[in-house]
């Protein structure tokens, strides 16, 4: 009789993700990892990066209340970016200068060898069975290339929303605003995927590329980067179907590949109405103990105070921090205010107080909380007080903000979020625009103008008008991401069986 023979576990599913260098889009990725484990414990993931970013996860993994799967994987591959003319240690946009930004996108694509070497190193272990899937980062596409080179599956993920990406990679691969005559007397132009009636002005764009012109080192990233995630089998957006209705037919008519909304990826504590501490969602120490925040918070009356952040690698000018200081001061309205060396200083090194007005930090008093690089945001935007969120408008402090049904003042600086904020204003009426760029003067009375618009609901009750609309996208958010219900948890269901069984 023959002997039977036992037959080999079958070789994992393997899923690996690439996100791009910038907390932003690092702690996205994890907090994918999880909600697709959560869905389906079957997959192992590797989520790969450069050694330091790979430490920046391990610390906001350590940081979270609670351990992530164990499925997840952290890998990190050789990089140095002394290589690419970067100050050493640099694997991260946090604390770099704009201007140098660019090269670390350009540095980014000499991690297609080791990646490469690693996807074969896995292939060689599992029996010359490859991933099921690579999801990399919209900015990292050329890994859409090596999964197609190993027969492997790939999908694009973008941190970003659906409207603010729709723009985003119109704009870089249209250059529209090149069209606009010099010296006209608008500014505003259409955008290939958009209506025409829905126009954008060079103000929503970041100083580069309103001198891109396809051959400068910015369009010589993006061009190649953007056109090579639209050649990919569909995408993940960190949105909510119900809440960019708009954004999300733009979007799909622009790029026509299927698209999944599976946001927002936010703790989900945060979604569940809960107050008090939410645990800390990135591998940085804030610079106060979230309890003495919070304290601080409970004692000022509902919807009354103003959070004020520019997110995490952004800060602006000196002359910008004096009038919002002055305006806040004029304000009277308690606030709690994220700072750091204005442009052209250390990021990371000592605030100086001449930064700002003589005697502020004294005179302001009990009026405000000036808290130094790190604040724990969470907590803040979960926390009854907080009325509104002056910020630079980045993806996750907006998603943040909206599940909270906290409204924005807008001063966005870089990336899409000269975007995100016209979609907030336009389309959600959730946000009023402060200024945009580092370029722009502010000056103390209007800070104060728009601060009474937003908290006092000053100007026919617009404040007001803005937090019930910021009420009801909460509602949506929560109620997208009801287990077997909500649209985003059933769109990572249909992501997972696309994964497992492919498209139906
Ligand atoms: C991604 O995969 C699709 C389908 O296999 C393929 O047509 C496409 O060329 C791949 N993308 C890249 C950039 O190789």
């Amino acid at each position: 009789m023959e002997e039977e023979q036992e037959a080999p576990p079958p070789p994992p599913k393997h899923i690996i993700m690439l996100p791009f260098m910038a907390q932003g889009h690092l702690i996205p990725f994890l907090e994918l990892a999880i909600q697709i484990l959560h869905h389906h414990p079957i997959f192992t993931i590797s989520i790969v990066n450069t050694p330091l970013n790979i430490n920046y996860l391990r610390s906001a993994i350590a940081n979270r209340p609670s351990p992530p799967p164990s499925q997840i994987h952290l890998v990190s591959l050789p990089f140095h970016s002394s290589d690419h003319h970067l100050p050493p240690n640099s694997e991260n946009t946090d604390g770099l200068p704009f201007n140098q930004i660019i090269k670390l996108f350009h540095a980014s694509t000499a991690l297609q060898p080791p990646f490469s070497e690693f996807i074969s190193d896995i292939i060689a272990k599992q029996l010359g069975t490859p991933p099921v899937c690579i999801i990399s980062d919209s900015f990292m596409s050329w890994a859409n290339e090596v999964a197609t080179s190993f027969g492997t599956v790939n999908y694009t993920f973008t941190t970003c929303g659906a409207y603010g990406t729709a723009a985003y990679d119109s704009i870089w691969l249209n250059l529209p605003h090149r069209n606009l005559v010099d010296g006209g007397s608008h500014d505003e132009f259409p955008v290939p995927g958009f209506p025409e009636s829905c126009r954008f002005s060079i103000s929503q764009l970041h100083q580069y590329l309103r001198a891109a012109d396809g051959e400068d080192e910015w369009s010589r990233f993006f061009q190649p980067q953007i056109s090579m995630s639209l050649q990919s089998n569909g995408w993940l957006c960190n949105t909510v179907e119900e809440i960019e209705v708009f954004g999300l037919e733009v979007l799909r008519n622009y790029i026509k590949l299927p698209v999944w909304c599976i946001g927002p990826l936010l703790p989900t504590k945060m979604l569940k109405g809960n107050t008090g501490l939410v645990g800390p969602r990135s591998g940085k120490q804030p610079g106060i103990p979230p309890e003495k925040c919070i304290e601080w918070l409970d004692s000022h009356p509902p919807r009354s105070v103003l959070y004020i952040s520019f997110g995490s690698q952004n800060t602006i000018t000196e002359t910008q921090m004096m009038e919002l200081a002055k305006g806040l001061e004029k304000s009277k309205k308690p606030f709690i205010w994220v700072i750091r060396p204005p442009i052209g200083f250390d990021l990371k090194g000592e605030f100086r107080p001449e930064w700002l007005p003589l005697g502020f930090e004294d005179r302001i008093g009990k009026q405000g909380l000036v808290v130094h690089k790190w604040a724990p945001q969470l907590e803040i935007l979960c926390h009854v007080s907080t009325g509104a969120f002056l910020s630079h408008c980045g993806w996750n402090s907006v998603l943040e903000s909206l599940s909270q049904g906290v409204p924005l003042i807008g001063w966005p600086l870089a990336a899409e979020q000269g975007y995100n904020a016209k979609m907030l204003v336009e389309e959600m009426g959730v946000c009023v625009v402060l200024t945009s760029g580092i370029h722009s003067r502010i000056e103390k009375e209007e800070v104060r103008r728009v601060i009474e618009v937003v908290l006092d609901g000053t100007e026919d009750g617009k404040g007001e008008a803005m937090r019930k609309k910021a009420s009801e996208l909460r509602e949506l958010i929560r109620a997208s991401v009801e287990i077997k219900k909500g649209s985003s948890y059933k769109a990572m269901s249909d992501f997972v069986s696309t994964i497992l069984f492919g498209f139906k």
